[in-house]
């Protein structure tokens, strides 16, 4: 339809995850340095009024569904408020976050009254030892209490995302699929891309899909579900020993689905980038500040949409990692 934001594959985007800080209360080795990264300063990041009318033009556009992501979204004081401000939006778009799940035990019941429709909780292991060796944080009880109040809450669906990763996780995924289904959360393992801050991702470390697969087929029977149920999500997925319960994998690498993607992203200090692995952003926050319209900031929206590459192409020679990490374009 005219308005919307097509690139020039045919693709629309509809879906606006929204970094809403750069910071992170948990050290993964495979996102950042144990001391952490050098911080956005509060001066250049959006107020909630600049996101929250940034995020206004966006549904104008034809966005429909908006996630919030960080950093870690739990640490931006101020986000009840800006979810509560987004479902007055027009048309109201669907509320999601993809958090660690640290705060959410005292945050999921206000967020789900302010109109947060799901969560996806990020947890890599259920054993506390490795969770600590891993997020350099002895934190897994807080993930486990946030999970809870999240489905207690309603947040439902609630999502489990895990990270596969060598020596690390890779031969403990059924147990980590037997916990999720005995608590009714939906898990999806995430093959790992090259988007560390340290540079350190290497393709012929990486657990992939088809290996992931076979683990679980150890313990579980998975029937793939038809392609025709996935649409525009990442996760090809499995009924587990008949179902109903399911399995996602996320083969972002082995097998990408830039074909079909419709998303695009807006950070913490105010740039649209139209991929996770774009090479250029465009400086909404500079318009704004600016004092431009509406219509000026939309217009420099389409235009980035417009020149969005075909896929991330990992596997090409010339691929070059993104200058941002993970944790400020926002998972
Ligand atoms: P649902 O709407 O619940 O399906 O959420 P989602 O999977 O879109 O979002 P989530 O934040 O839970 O992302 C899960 C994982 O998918 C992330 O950890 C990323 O590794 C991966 N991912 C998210 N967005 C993209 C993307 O645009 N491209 C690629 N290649 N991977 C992505
Ligand atoms: N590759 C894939 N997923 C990643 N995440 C963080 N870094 C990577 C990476 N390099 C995941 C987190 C979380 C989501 C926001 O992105 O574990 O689930
Ligand atoms: Fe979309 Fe880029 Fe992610 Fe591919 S890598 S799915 S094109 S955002």
């Amino acid at each position: 339809q005219p308005g919307a934001l097509r690139d020039g594959y045919g693709r629309v985007a509809r879906d606006l995850r929204v970094s809403v800080t750069d910071r992170c209360n948990l050290r993964c080795t495979y996102c950042m340095p144990a001391e952490g990264l050098p911080w956005m300063a509060k001066p250049e990041m959006l107020t909630d009024d600049e996101m929250v009318r940034l995020i206004g033009i966006f549904v104008g556009l034809g966005v429909s569904q908006i996630r919030f992501t960080g950093g870690e979204p739990l640490l931006r004081r101020s986000l009840v408020d800006v979810v509560r401000r987004v479902a007055a939006l027009e048309p109201r778009p669907s509320l999601a976050i993809t958090t660690n799940g640290i705060g959410l035990d005292r945050l999921a019941a206000p967020l789900a009254q302010a109109g947060l429709d799901r969560v996806n909780v990020s947890l890599d292991t259920v054993d506390p030892q490795t969770f600590k060796r891993l997020t350099l944080r002895d934190r897994f009880a807080d993930v486990e209490a946030g999970l809870k109040a999240a489905a207690d809450a309603g947040l439902t669906p609630v999502k489990v995302n895990a990270v596969a990763m060598r020596d690390v996780n890779d031969t403990a995924v059924a147990d980590l699929l037997q916990w999720c289904l005995d608590r009714g959360y939906e898990l999806r393992f995430i093959e790992q891309m090259p988007l560390d801050a340290q540079h350190a991702w290497e393709r012929e470390q990486m657990v992939t899909a088809a290996e992931i697969r076979e683990r679980l087929g150890e313990r579980f029977t998975l029937t793939p579900l038809p392609d025709n149920d996935r649409g525009s999500a990442p996760a090809e997925r499995f009924l587990i020993d008949g179902g109903p319960a399911t399995v996602g994998v996320i083969a972002s690498v082995s097998a990408p689905f830039c074909g079909a993607c419709d998303r695009t992203r807006l950070t913490a200090d105010g740039q649209v980038r139209n991929c996770l692995f774009a090479r250029g952003e465009s400086d909404l926050r500079g318009l704004l500040r600016g004092g431009a319209t509406d219509e000026q900031i939309a217009a420099a929206i389409t235009g980035e949409m417009a020149a969005k590459l075909a896929g991330h192409g990992i596997d090409d020679p010339s691929f070059v990692q993104p200058d941002r990490p993970m944790s400020s374009i926002g998972g």
